[in-house]
């Protein structure tokens, strides 16, 4: 049995397209719907009970959109999943990313002391630290609120030498604390991964949230929880925003390693 449904995804802005881009790469046939809250972005200096609000009412979007599954391509939205939140009303699965990102961090870790970087609201959950600290309570997590890179990576500035030491500012500190592995938990870090990595050096490793996604997608595929689209055909890219910019399309371009005349975004009101 095959689902040729598209599979969504909802971010506050274009950072989810790393997570996008990594998924694709590993299910190129599957359809994806891409839902960014541009008008509402950032989410990660907003309380938990407004980012609660917009990630039902974006779930809501992609259901009503037929998708298959969601991909929660947003680690402050996803916190508000977890802690104990009341579940979310969906007829398909819906997955957030600080779970699989947890487990990916501590398959990697030996030293069991693991870094965070992420959203102010990401960081005051406390989310990655429970997550971790429910398959492994011996782990050492440290974390750092990094909230001045998700306009740097909307702006397009990641690589620009001011970007490169406001990433020192917030990186070194984790270092300092002799972690061998840090989590990317913000789905826009990906896209400043050279940066980020030129601060802690090569013995860190660093976790981002679309590979842990993709395995367990790829679980689910093979378990039959979710049912995956038949091989052969290219899966068609629907772009979906609540705002436009005009740096927007190469923005989006830039995050997917694509053109932009491939990335052309239907505006939505929610
Ligand atoms: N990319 C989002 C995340 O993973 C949040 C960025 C924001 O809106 O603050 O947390």
């Amino acid at each position: 049995m095959s689902d040729p449904r598209p599979i969504g995804f909802f971010d506050s802005g274009l950072g989810g397209l790393t997570v996008l881009r990594t998924v694709r790469r590993f299910f190129p046939h599957e359809s994806i719907v891409y839902l960014g809250d541009t008008a509402r972005l950032p989410y990660g200096t907003k309380s938990p009970t407004t980012i609660r609000r917009y990630t039902e009412q974006n779930i809501q979007l992609l259901l009503k959109r037929d998708v298959k599954a969601i991909i929660v391509a947003c680690n402050s939205a996803s916190t508000t999943l977890l802690n104990g939140s009341a579940p979310v009303a969906s007829p398909v699965p819906v997955y957030n990313v600080i779970e699989p990102g947890a487990r990916a961090a501590l398959a990697s870790s030996t030293s069991k002391r693991i870094g965070i970087l992420g959203t102010r609201a990401t960081v005051q959950s406390q989310a990655y630290t429970r997550a971790l600290h429910a398959l492994d309570p011996s782990t050492m997590v440290f974390s750092q609120a990094a909230p001045l890179l998700v306009p740097l990576v909307e702006e397009g500035w990641e690589s620009d030498p001011l970007t490169n030491l406001i990433i020192y500012r917030y990186v070194a500190p984790l270092v300092a604390q002799s972690i061998d592995t840090m989590i990317l938990g913000c789905t826009h870090y990906p896209a400043l991964k050279d940066g980020i990595a030129r601060v802690t050096g090569a013995n860190v490793t660093l976790i981002d949230s679309g590979h842990a996604i993709a395995e367990d997608l790829q679980a689910d595929f093979k378990s039959g929880r979710v049912k995956a689209t038949p091989t052969g055909t290219l899966g068609a890219l629907k772009l979906i925003a609540t705002d436009t910019s005009t740096s927007m399309n190469e923005t989006a371009a830039r995050l997917l390693g694509t053109t932009s005349d491939l990335t052309q975004f239907e505006l939505v009101d929610l």
